[in-house]
């Protein structure tokens, strides 16, 4: 909710500025239908795919899992299925638990393509791959309770995303597969989750063959991003305000998805504009991103 009050914030700076990237994002916004599909006609194939469709296309078998975590969220795990393996057939098959960023989903570790991406380089060696999606992004929606509108469904943080939601998924893999333990591999906030996990209930580390943390996140000291530093400053009133127009989390949306990235892939010139706005919440950092991989993400 908060970065839609700093883009439209940023929206007003840009718009009475003169070098206006924002006046062309406009532009591509206010198409009407006929114009809009020409535009999305103009992007790359797989813009749009989903992870399914994606890892069939490239030839890898895919699964959807449900289970429900002990404080009653729903969540969908996609699994990259290797059961033969490369493994010798005497050998147990070593299973791997990918658990995401903040604010991102499966498809973001696989969304670099077979050469490019983790998850399937490690399915190509003869891992079991599983794909957790928190609770609050694009396929973990719902509760047994609450409805995703509510306030009470998203009353949570990285903790309880590794209290409850790593917890519910080791114990589901492990039981699925009838296997003892697995590894697991976390990115960013999702590190912050995989340390609240091993910290709060020391019997997991039994299930858990080796913990690979890429980018941690211990504590929140040293960020600088424009956003971030802000969001903390303001917050009170940021929770005022978001709290007196209900808006409480922000439920993945496919139509306001696709009209960002449709922007956003537009061109070289749409694709830096974005990646500016991005570095305002992560700290912009050019050489690090990659400009030409356009699909789907979070
Ligand atoms: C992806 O889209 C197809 C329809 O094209 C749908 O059947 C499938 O369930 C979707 N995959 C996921 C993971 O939602
Ligand atoms: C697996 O089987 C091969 C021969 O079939 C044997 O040499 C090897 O020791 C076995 N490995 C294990 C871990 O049991
Ligand atoms: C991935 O790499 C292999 C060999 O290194 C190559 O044959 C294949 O075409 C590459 N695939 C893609 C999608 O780039
Ligand atoms: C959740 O709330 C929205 C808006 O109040 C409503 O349209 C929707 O039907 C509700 N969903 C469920 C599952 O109760
Ligand atoms: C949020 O959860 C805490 C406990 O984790 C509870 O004390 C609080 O009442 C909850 N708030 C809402 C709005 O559900
Ligand atoms: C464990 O797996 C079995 C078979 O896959 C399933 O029937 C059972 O419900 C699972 N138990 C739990 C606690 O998930």
């Amino acid at each position: 909710m908060i970065w839609i009050f700093y883009t439209t914030l940023l929206g007003f700076i840009f718009i009475n500025s003169t070098a206006n990237p924002v006046k062309n994002v406009l532009s591509l916004i206010n198409r009407d239908g006929a114009e809009r599909r020409l535009l999305d006609e103009n992007l790359p194939e797989d813009t749009f795919v989903n992870i399914s469709n994606y890892l069939f296309k490239n030839g890898y078998p895919f699964e959807k899992h449900h289970f429900t975590t002990e404080d009653g969220y729903i969540l969908e795990m996609h699994r990259i299925p290797n059961t033969k393996a490369n493994v010798a057939k005497n050998q147990t098959i070593p299973r791997i638990l990918f658990v995401p960023p903040l604010m991102c989903s499966s498809i973001d570790w696989v969304s670099n393509g077979p050469n490019g991406s983790l998850a399937l380089l490690s399915f190509d060696l003869g891992y079991d791959v599983w794909l957790l999606n928190h609770r609050g992004t694009r396929y973990s929606m719902s509760h047994i309770i609450y409805n995703n509108t509510e306030e009470a469904f998203w009353n949570f943080s990285f903790h309880e995303k590794g209290y409850y939601d790593l917890a519910a998924s080791v114990d589901y893999v492990l039981n699925y597969t009838e296997s003892k333990k697995l590894t697991m591999v976390s990115y960013s906030e999702g590190t912050a989750a995989a340390m609240a996990l091993a910290t709060t209930r020391l019997e997991y580390n039994e299930k858990i063959e080796l913990m690979v943390l890429l980018s941690p996140i211990g504590y929140m000291g040293g960020v600088s991003s424009i956003v971030p530093v802000l969001t903390a400053t303001f917050l009170p009133i940021l929770q005022e305000f978001t709290k007196a127009i209900h808006l409480y989390g922000v439920p993945y949306n496919e139509e306001v998805s696709k009209l960002i990235i449709s922007v956003c892939a537009y061109n070289d010139d749409m694709k830096k504009t974005c990646s500016i706005l991005l570095g305002l919440f992560l700290g912009y950092d050019p050489e690090q991103i990659d400009l030409v991989s356009t699909i789907n993400g979070t």
